[in-house]
């Protein structure tokens, strides 16, 4: 890597702040919807199970990699990867392709996003009536045109305000606001759900593995789930990288930052199965599993139209500081050198983000659902293309730039900064990034031809 650096971009002020950003980049709609949906429809504790395999040999080694990435070049993820190998500019195609990726990742994502929103003045009106949501709430909603969109392009106006106010000043400081509101409301609708009675049985079917369904499928879901869940692939985790200071430890980081992600996935998870099995409700609902199953289910219970507006206050939440990321990829990249602004940046991308995600949120309105583009609505399209192809493929490049063509010792003594002379954890590290992490991908892979 060169000894020369261009003047750092602003950074995150503390080792807390920056864990706190990062965490707050993985937290989101992939713990909240997706992960609840994909872990019911593929049988609960047989992909929990892979699913934390994936984590921890494939997810925690790529985010090490990235943030160290991103701190030794201190620049934005296209400026960083183009200039990660002396010589070998071609690997700045990473940075480019995680710039498509967080447009295609926030074309849907803020559909979704908009969704959870609009829930919230919605379950909060209904509670504060006594009455529920009236069946047909979520086609209405999914199905609209304006009311749909209207909230999409607010959350977009939202993230890009934040990223305005800077990267300390905006990112690091909502991050540490929202995250401990988050953990706070997911524990009180954790109890709630397991003081139910029979909430023995969604315990047992998020945690007690059925060998029969470990199937080559379920490998792939939650590998794709592992990458966006830690917001790898794509530059997120090397962009936000380049503002975490020197004394933030980067293995542990990693680590930490994995596991309080995962945590939150299975506290959601124990906010939802308990009450959908003591319910009679069903775990397989899909991507409708959040907005549909959950506000009829939760109505059953005591006081249950107010927990529904809590759980989709803390899903709002949670989708904040993840889009703060996604956007800051591009916002990052363009206001490399000072022009344009942060603020005409974030405008731009918000702008460009909205054009972009209108067709994915029209795709399930009445007369526009027929249009497909390779068989798949826009939406679907947007989600597959980034989840199954862009992420895996990106962390793939990722992990052999990191384990392979990275010069050895710039890669080691990024990972040893704050750490004890001889540590164990860097190259063991780079050893999981040369062999296991790229295999298991490839093997993930294949299983999808
Ligand atoms: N990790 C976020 C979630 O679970 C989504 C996300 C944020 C993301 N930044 C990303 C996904 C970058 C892929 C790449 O909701």
């Amino acid at each position: 890597m060169p000894p020369t650096r261009p003047a750092a971009p602003e950074g995150f002020r503390t080792a807390l702040g920056a864990f706190a950003a990062t965490l707050g980049s993985a937290v989101g709609l992939g713990n909240i919807w997706k992960f609840p949906y994909l872990a019911g429809i593929h049988g609960g504790a047989a992909f929990v199970l892979v699913y934390l395999a994936a984590v921890a040999l494939v997810g925690i080694p790529v985010l090490a990699a990235e943030l160290a990435v991103g701190r030794r070049l201190r620049r934005n993820a296209v400026a960083a990867y183009a200039a990660a190998v002396p010589g070998y500019r071609a690997w700045g195609a990473i940075g480019l392709a995680g710039v498509a990726a967080a447009f295609l990742v926030m074309g849907f994502y803020t559909d979704v996003a908009g969704w959870v929103f609009a829930y919230v003045f919605k379950t909060l009106g209904a509670a504060a009536r006594g009455t529920s949501l009236p069946p047909g709430t979520f086609a209405a909603l999914a199905g609209g045109t304006w009311e749909p969109v209207t909230w999409q392009a607010g959350v977009l106006v939202l993230t890009g305000g934040i990223l305005a106010a800077g990267v300390a000043k905006g990112i690091e400081r909502v991050a540490r606001v929202l995250l401990p509101v988050l953990f706070i409301l997911l524990l009180v609708c954790d109890l709630r759900s397991l003081t139910l009675p029979g909430a023995g049985a969604g315990v047992a079917f998020l945690f007690k593995p059925d060998p029969a369904r470990l199937t080559p499928h379920v490998l792939l879901g939650a590998l794709g789930l592992a990458f966006f869940k830690l917001s790898l692939g794509m530059g997120a985790m090397t962009t936000y990288g380049a503002y975490l200071p020197d004394s933030a430890r980067i293995v542990p980081t990693a680590l930490r930052v994995a596991l309080a992600d995962t945590a939150v996935s299975l506290l959601a998870g124990l906010a939802l199965f308990p009450a959908v099995f003591a319910l009679q409700g069903t775990p397989d609902g899909g991507p409708g599993l959040l907005f549909e199953t959950v506000p009829r289910i939760f109505a059953r219970m005591p006081l249950g139209g107010w927990f529904t507006a809590l759980f989709f206050v803390l899903a709002a939440v949670a989708t904040i500081g993840a889009m703060v990321s996604l956007m800051e990829v591009p916002v990052a990249w363009l206001s490399a050198r000072g022009r344009p602004g942060r603020g005409a940046s974030a405008a731009l991308v918000a702008g460009l983000m909205l054009l972009l995600g209108v067709p994915a949120t029209l795709s399930r309105a009445a007369g526009l659902d027929a249009f497909r583009i390779l068989g798949r609505t826009c939406f679907d399209l947007y989600d597959a293309a980034s989840s199954q192809v862009l992420l895996p493929v990106g962390g793939l490049a990722i992990a052999i730039l990191a384990g392979w063509a990275l010069p050895r010792a710039g890669f080691l003594a990024e990972l040893a900064k704050g750490e004890r002379p001889g540590a164990w954890t860097g190259p063991a590290l780079r050893g999981l990034l040369r062999w296991l992490a790229p295999g298991l991908i490839l093997l993930a892979g294949f299983g999808l031809l």
